[in-house]
């Protein structure tokens, strides 16, 4: 303890962070002591630095060259050039090549739930969670390819217990329990406008999840990928949690990517309107990369191309699919951070409470796609909106459960 204390100590006052010795020195119980002690010994305060640092300069695409990006539209493929790519495909899934990774660190607070964003009961007929919604699809796959695909779950500090319990309860839902697997994503510090780290409502060290970007190094760190290399795995689908369309075992985007020899394919739909909350697929520097929603210049987003469609139009929906070996590269590179200035609460360094009333913190992520910009070379796949996008998002309005079962039962009935 003492050891642990020292070391503490040095840290706060080497990087001006000694809020957080006054912190300690607030907790009453030796354990709650102890247990901030833990946490405080796993920052890294030199990152820390950095990243505030970083949130001093300006931020997004504003000095990168921005370009349209070539698409292959999954439609218009020939019949030839289809039944090639699937049967590659097909032999890839058979042989057991390829694994499935969910990103479930978020919890369902936009949708007005309280838990895990997966344990969200959609409002279906059968009451179904996201969850199960997503097994289903798996347990399909796994019907017709006769194999059962490793499924890979990534949860938060936050959320995992209460996701794992979920599952366990459930039966998982039917599908095999040792084909699942959960690894936690990363967290950061919360700070204030000063640079400071935050101390939260019951006095512990205020840490956010690291963003969906953390998923390659959280895979690395949980061994997820090293589970993955004894399975003889090639291709992962990554997709998040909020997409009820989902369509994580597709043979055509593997057979695409095993004939155009790439280790990185994404899908995109075209963007309904200039507005839509959804990043576009772009070349930034000459390299695959996404522009944001929120990153986007309102100009560059209407700009429209000769045929009069959005010239920045290739929505990505966040199912993207990797090589092992672009997870591997990618898990050991550093991946930019994001900065969103959030309304946090906080304790003061009296103790008290404070739900400040304009954003006063910054949380640091970083974004899946950022890492496309490692890899030489991506494709992105067109594919209808109507087939892979049916997002859960918001409480009400657009992507919202109520649109999201409309377009779910639309599809079911469609492919009955
Ligand atoms: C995201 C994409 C956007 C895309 C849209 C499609 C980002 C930054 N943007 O926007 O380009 O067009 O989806 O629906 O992702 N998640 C984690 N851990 C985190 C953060 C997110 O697991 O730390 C998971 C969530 O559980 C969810 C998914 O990632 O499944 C998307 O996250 P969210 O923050 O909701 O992204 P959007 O703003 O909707």
């Amino acid at each position: 303890m003492d050891e642990k204390f020292k070391k503490f100590k040095l840290a706060v006052a080497q990087f001006g962070q000694e809020q957080l010795l006054d912190a300690y020195n607030m907790l009453e119980k030796t354990q709650d002591k102890e247990e901030f002690l833990k946490e405080s010994l796993t920052i890294d305060y030199n990152q820390v630095k950095t990243l505030y640092e970083e949130s001093k300069k300006t931020q997004g695409s504003t000095e990168a060259k921005i370009e349209p990006i070539n698409y292959i539209d999954k439609s218009k493929m020939t019949k030839e050039e289809y039944a090639e790519y699937e049967s590659i495909g097909v032999q890839e899934i058979k042989a057991g090549k390829l694994a499935v990774v969910t990103m479930a660190g978020g919890q369902g607070t936009r949708l007005g739930h309280s838990g895990p964003k997966g344990t969200f009961d959609l409002g279906l007929e059968s009451h179904k969670s996201i969850f199960e919604i997503l097994t289903d699809t798996l347990k399909e796959e796994r019907e017709k390819y006769g194999i059962d695909i490793p499924w890979y779950i990534m949860t938060s500090e936050e959320n995992n217990a209460e996701s794992e319990k979920f599952f366990k309860e459930n039966n998982y839902f039917g599908y095999p329990a040792k084909s699942i697997k959960f690894f936690k994503q990363g967290k950061l510090p919360m700070l204030s406008k000063q640079g400071k780290i935050l101390i939260d409502e019951k006095g512990h060290i205020k840490q956010a999840a690291d963003g969906h970007g953390g998923v390659f190094h959280s895979l690395l760190k949980g061994g997820m990928i090293e589970d993955m290399k004894k399975k003889n795995i090639e291709w992962i689908f990554v997709g998040g949690v909020d997409n009820v369309l989902v369509k994580p075992v597709d043979p055509i985007l593997i057979g695409l990517s095993i004939k155009k020899k790439v280790l990185i394919a994404g899908k995109s739909i075209v963007k309904a309107n200039p507005q839509e909350k959804v990043g576009v697929f772009c070349k930034r520097n000459g390299r695959p990369s996404v522009i944001e929603y929120s990153e986007i210049k309102p100009e560059m987003a209407e700009e429209l191309d000769q045929n009069g469609e959005l010239k920045y139009g290739e929505s990505h929906i966040l199912c993207n699919l990797f090589n092992i070996k672009a997870i591997e590269k990618i898990s050991n590179e550093y991946l930019p951070y994001h900065i969103a200035v959030k309304k946090a609460k906080y304790t003061d360094g009296s103790g008290n409470v404070v739900m400040p009333e304009e954003p006063n913190a910054y949380k640091f992520e970083a974004f899946l796609f950022d890492a496309f910009e490692n890899i030489d070379d991506m494709i992105v796949m067109r594919v209808k909106r109507e087939d892979e996008f049916a997002p859960v998002k918001n409480a009400t309005g657009t992507d919202s459960p109520e649109t999201a079962r409309e377009l779910y039962k639309e599809f079911h009935l469609k492919i009955k």
